[in-house]
């Protein structure tokens, strides 16, 4: 069985909501802007209200003021004024040849942008992401990130 079997029959075993959320990340991934490196992320939040926010990685041509998909779902739900609480952030990505990583757990920067909103909502919210071929779901932000930085 390929990852992408693999992957539909693992996303088939997760509820309602975990599923709506995964399959938004797969269309956020649409909106990638990612030709430097050819691999393509896509996020989303479930909000509490239902609602769910996207997010695609957005490079540009001066490497570094790139942005991952992640902290693009977050920053747009910040700049929204955070309606609603996060209940829940999934990410997914895509290599060159369009199928579909294994892995793919956020980066260091990006855990620290996702407790700060986990923070900020004074709850939890849960993390899904593949590693090394398997649907992966945290109870919360914090459990990618101990001893995250604060002052
Ligand atoms: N990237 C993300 O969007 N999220 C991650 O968790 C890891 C990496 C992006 C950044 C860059 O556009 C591309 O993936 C390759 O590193």
């Amino acid at each position: 069985m390929g990852f992408k079997e693999s992957f539909e029959n693992q996303l088939d075993k997760l509820n309602n909501e975990e599923q709506l959320v995964v399959k938004a990340a797969l269309k956020a991934v649409k909106s990638s802007h990612s030709p430097y490196s050819n691999y393509k992320v896509g996020a989303s939040l479930l909000l509490d209200n239902g609602e769910t926010i996207l997010g695609s990685n957005q490079e540009n041509v001066a490497y570094p003021s790139g942005i991952c998909a992640e902290r693009s779902a977050l920053f747009t739900y910040g700049s929204g004024g955070r309606q609603s609480t996060i209940k829940i952030l999934a990410i997914v990505a895509f290599d060159e040849k369009g199928e579909q990583s294994e892995t793919c757990s956020p980066c260091g920067a990006c855990r620290q942008v996702m407790i700060e909103f986990e923070e900020l909502q004074k709850q939890p919210y849960k993390v899904i992401f593949c590693y090394e071929g398997k649907i992966k779901i945290l109870k919360s932000s914090s459990e990618l990130l101990p001893f995250a930085f604060h002052f």
